[in-house]
């Protein structure tokens, strides 16, 4: 639902705020897109795929403003907030998303030069593509007391949900949150979400040859290992998201990652099913 299509009544929970989405597309970013924008948001999106950014623009109009760029180049960061600036005056969230997956590639059978090649494509958009967006977003933060909001994922917590290289990427994240958080208090608050198995068409890597993957293809039969019984779909996280960016509801939350996985916690050491037995 727009905010054009928000029915009259309590005003939005975002309502005169301005957020910037990475990756706002597909998926996670897109959800959390609609949903800020059904909550008053004014939102600017940073996505690489231009048919999606059009989507974007026939389904919100003029409440959403999309810079087609990649979130690994410094420039593309810089041109995404000076648009959003530009179109709605101010920025009150940043929210870096955009990630790819590693598909579970197995380390032991990655040759050095194929490690390499996967490594600078995975970390150079899971881990650089936050840290640049977020440094760009920064002055534009200040001006408004801000906030910076990472999407994790339960490989940030968890070992077993992809391979080495996207297990590694996402504990970097956290890594970068939790320094962001003590560099920037008290005037920024800093947090992530972290989703469990989520349907969407995460993609893989050129460098190993599953840039093609759709993650939602894949899912097969995982969830039986989730406490709760079932796949999230992307607008089960949305509402985190919309949490964190309003400070009324988390002013006094930094440096803090909010799971959103089912219950990966509390799996217990046995398959559900035979502790039951
Ligand atoms: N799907 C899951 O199960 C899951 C679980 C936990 C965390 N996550 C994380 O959620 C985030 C969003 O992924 P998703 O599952 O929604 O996938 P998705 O592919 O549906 O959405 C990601 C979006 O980011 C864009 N993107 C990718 N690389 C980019 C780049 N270099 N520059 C600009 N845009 C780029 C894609 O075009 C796409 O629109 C990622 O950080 C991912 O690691 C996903």
């Amino acid at each position: 639902m727009t905010a054009q299509q928000r029915p009259a009544g309590p005003p939005g929970r975002l309502d005169g705020r301005v957020a910037l989405v990475t990756g706002g597309g597909s998926g996670i970013g897109r959800a959390v897109v609609d949903r800020y924008v059904a909550e008053g948001a004014r939102v600017g999106v940073l996505e690489r795929d231009a048919g999606r950014a059009a989507a974007l623009t026939r389904d919100h109009g003029d409440l959403v403003t999309v810079e087609v760029g990649d979130v690994r180049a410094a420039d593309a960061h810089a041109a995404s907030v000076a648009r959003t600036l530009d179109a709605f005056g101010r920025l009150d969230a940043y929210v870096a998303n955009a990630g790819v997956y590693d598909y579970a590639a197995s380390f032991e059978d990655m040759d050095g030069f194929r490690l390499t090649g996967a490594f600078d494509e995975l970390f150079r958009t899971n881990v650089l593509g936050p840290m640049l967006g977020a440094h760009a977003a920064l002055p534009a933060l200040r001006l408004t007391g801000g906030t910076l909001i990472f999407t994790v994922s339960s490989s940030g917590l968890y070992a077993g949900g992809g391979g080495t290289l996207y297990v590694a990427s996402k504990h970097a994240v956290i890594g970068l949150i939790r320094q962001l958080a003590h560099e920037l208090a008290p005037e920024i608050r800093v947090n992530g979400v972290a989703p469990g198995a989520t349907r969407t068409a995460l993609a893989g890597l050129d460098a190993l040859g599953s840039a093609g993957h759709r993650l939602d293809e894949r899912l097969g039969r995982i969830a039986r290992h989730i406490p709760l019984g079932f796949v999230s779909d992307a607008d089960d996280h949305a509402g985190l998201y919309v949490l964190l960016a309003d400070p009324r509801d988390s002013r006094f939350m930094t440096g803090t990652v909010l799971p959103s996985d089912g219950g990966l916690e509390v799996r217990g050491g046995r398959p559900r099913t035979e502790a039951a037995r």
